[in-house]
């Protein structure tokens, strides 16, 4: 694909107003995105498991605005109260996507939105939230083109949520989504998510993921920083010849079932992301004490009950347990009599992998 199938630039009548709503799920790296360049664009390819229980709801309600041609105006309300810090980075979507969405500029906004999570888990709202605004945004176009396929509708609402967050482009389909292009992967592309086109062995159907709260609260590092510290970073160049030939690594392994390739993978690639962080200029330690008791812990219990449990971590101190289902009620008991001891408050969030955004209305 490229920029220009996704400009829509027909002359048509505008719906006068109308409401949409789109529930779309996070999503969890095993090959992580790490770094960008230019317009959203990812320095590596990465693979991702839709998650299904951590979503955001999103209600767009539009209508058509007396101020076309300033400013799009727009509130943006969780959980029924307005949220004026969520204000820059939805402003800068809209901005972002309007070559591609002229329309966008006709009308002013109500947005209204909740995750399933709480907003201060330090679970990422970005990929969820930005792509249940994309799917929002794409629905008023397909009002308009009502021939679009399917295809075409879920490619443009990936690019256009990518454009938002580059991680949110691989929230939209599921179970297993690829964003960057890869030699080996047909149709993966720089702009947008796809899914993952191979045969996947039926131990990774259901995948549990048990997110442990370590640390609630905001980001030490946002993710644009966190990005830009790979521009001059003395690995980049190395992780970036990494990331594919984990890909492709990955590929044999979720091909065969193979659990112990999988787990040495998905740990590196965690180990490997922080490992980055705390060696670029400047630095950062964003894994607490506590998580390195969890990852301590884990590898124990792996040791002693043979059960393959592993972790992966996003750009935070929280871990993810990933794990066959069959295996859920053993890691379920470990995790209330050992590891929720470092979660703070004692929380974590049972997930699971998922097949993606649904629209609600
Ligand atoms: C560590 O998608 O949040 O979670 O494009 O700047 O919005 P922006 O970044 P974002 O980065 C997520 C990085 C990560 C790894 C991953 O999800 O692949």
């Amino acid at each position: 694909m490229t920029e220009n199938d996704f400009r829509f630039t027909a002359i048509t009548p505008l719906p006068a107003m109308g409401a949409v709503t789109w529930q779309s799920p996070s999503n969890i790296a095993l090959v992580k995105y790490w770094g960008k360049y230019g317009n959203q664009m990812p320095a590596n390819p990465s693979l991702s498991f839709t998650l299904s229980h951590c979503h955001t709801k999103t209600t767009l309600r539009y209508s058509k605005s007396e101020t076309v041609g300033k400013e799009i105006e727009f509130d943006i309300l969780l959980d029924g109260v307005a949220v004026p810090d969520f204000k820059p980075k939805v402003a800068q979507f809209f901005e972002r996507i309007l070559p591609y969405c002229p329309y966008v500029g006709q009308y002013s906004y109500t947005i209204e939105t909740s995750n399933s999570f709480p907003h201060s888990s330090g679970i990422a709202s970005s990929a969820s939230g930005m792509s249940a605004l994309a799917l929002c945004v794409l629905s008023i176009e397909r009002e308009m083109r009502p021939e679009m396929t399917d295809d075409y509708f879920y490619d443009k609402a990936s690019f256009l949520a990518r454009l938002g967050s580059g991680s949110a482009c691989r929230s939209i389909l599921g179970p297993l989504v690829v964003w960057g292009q890869h030699t080996d992967i047909p149709n993966s592309d720089q702009l947008l998510g796809s899914v993952y086109p191979f045969e996947v062995h039926e131990v990774f159907a259901n995948f549990q993921d048990t997110i442990l709260l370590v640390d609630k609260g905001e980001k030490q590092v946002s993710s644009t920083v966190g990005h830009g510290l790979m521009n001059g970073h003395a690995f980049a160049k190395a992780r970036f010849e990494q990331a594919p030939k984990n890909i492709s690594a990955l590929t044999d392994i979720l091909k065969s079932g193979d659990l112990d390739g999988f787990i040495a993978l998905v740990e590196s690639e965690a180990l490997t992301l922080h490992a980055m962080m705390m060696s670029s200029h400047p630095y950062f330690i964003l894994m607490k004490p506590n998580t390195l008791e969890i990852i301590n812990a884990i590898w124990a219990f792996r040791k002693e009950t043979g059960i393959k449990l592993c972790f992966t971590l996003d750009a935070g101190a929280n871990v993810h347990l990933l794990y066959p289902k069959n295996v859920a009620g053993q890691v379920l008991t470990f995790v209330s009599d050992t590891l929720a001891a470092f979660c703070k408050n004692g929380e974590y969030i049972n997930d699971e992998v998922g097949l993606g955004a649904k629209q609600l209305a």
